[in-house]
């Protein structure tokens, strides 16, 4: 049993592996921006919780002191649309934030750091600056000297996600479902349980180094993932509207504009231009031996009905 810090526990991978991580037998701390979140799928566990920012490294120290193991797992507020004004960004969280965290984690002593990375990396040299901040925190997880893995984690889906089960809501109730873009994007969408599976044997078997990729198997378009997700709670066959990537990229130039953004033309790029194909599999098997579940079957554990 180990004492196991997660920065980004109240959010929805940490709190997954908060969870899992607890069942194991795990002492377990999360690192949170607020003094007594409630985080209704942790209530009843034995989870203390630490207040901090990533951002501020002196909040940090507390947090870390006293812990074996750490599960970095924070991203900035509304994420993936910036507000550079309140420093919730790319650069400010996820690239600073985690190098505060390997110090932090450095200073007291941690013998093992789990980084909760992004697969849109694979990406050739790409200029957004979300695929740069990830790119600079995997490296700083990995010269700190403290035994690392980065979890290049796909496209996630849950029952309590902020964006899938509020589609397969509305797909109820209307014939057609916005696909941002062209929807050509390919991604190899991967169950929450799956991953939290892949951090708990990450932060477990400390013989494992490196970056390893967590992907679900079957891999389809954004169109397709969208598609099959409305149909969950859908009886008859949804039709898909195609939102112009130029209206989505208008509306990403106005919203940067507005005090707290809604919208952002780096979110839009995000949300529709990165490859997130698994070409190598998906990680979980060579490195971990599970095997995640298949889109289909994790659909209706998600969101309990079948996809048509
Ligand atoms: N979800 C996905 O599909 C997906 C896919 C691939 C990779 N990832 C990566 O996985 C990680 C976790 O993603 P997620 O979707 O679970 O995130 P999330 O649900 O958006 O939660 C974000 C978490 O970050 C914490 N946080 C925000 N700003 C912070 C700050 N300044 N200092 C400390 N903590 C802060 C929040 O905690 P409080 O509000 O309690 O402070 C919250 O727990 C991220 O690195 C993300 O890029 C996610």
């Amino acid at each position: 049993m180990s004492k196991i810090l997660i920065t980004g526990g109240t959010g929805l991978i940490g709190r997954h592996a908060a969870k899992l991580l607890c069942e194991r037998g795990h002492a377990v701390r999360i690192l949170s921006r607020r003094s007594a979140p409630d985080v209704p799928l942790l209530r009843g566990l034995p989870i203390e919780y630490v207040q901090g920012d990533v951002r501020e490294p002196a909040s940090l120290r507390p947090a870390f002191n006293g812990c074996d193991a750490a599960v970095l797992s924070h991203q900035f507020q509304n994420f993936p649309v910036e507000n550079p004004k309140r420093n919730e960004t790319f650069d400010a969280v996820d690239r600073a934030g985690t190098e505060h965290c390997v110090a932090a984690a450095q200073s007291a002593g941690l013998q093992r750091l789990v980084y909760i990375s992004g697969i849109a990396l694979s990406n050739p040299n790409p200029p957004h600056p979300g695929i740069r901040a990830k790119l600079a925190a995997e490296r700083a997880v990995f010269v700190g000297g403290i035994s690392a893995v980065a979890l290049r984690v796909n496209v996630v889906y849950a029952a309590d996600d902020k964006y899938f089960p509020r589609l397969a809501r509305a797909a109820r109730w209307s014939p057609f479902v916005p696909i941002p873009g062209s929807g050509a994007s390919r991604c190899a969408p991967v169950h929450v349980d799956d991953v939290a599976h892949a951090i708990a044997h990450a932060v477990e078997h400390t013989a494992i180094h490196g970056v390893i990729n967590v992907c679900g198997p079957d891999e389809v378009t954004w169109k397709e993932l969208i598609l099959a997700v409305a149909q969950t709670g859908a009886a008859r066959r949804r039709i898909p509207l195609h939102i112009p990537a130029a209206l989505l990229f208008l509306a990403g130039w106005i919203g940067e504009r507005l005090p707290t953004p809604p919208l952002s033309r780096d979110a839009v790029v995000f949300a529709t231009q990165f490859d997130q194909s698994c070409r190598s599999g998906t990680g979980c098997v060579e490195a971990f031996g599970f095997r995640p579940v298949g889109l289909r079957e994790g659909l209706r554990k998600a969101f309990g009905a079948d996809c048509r």
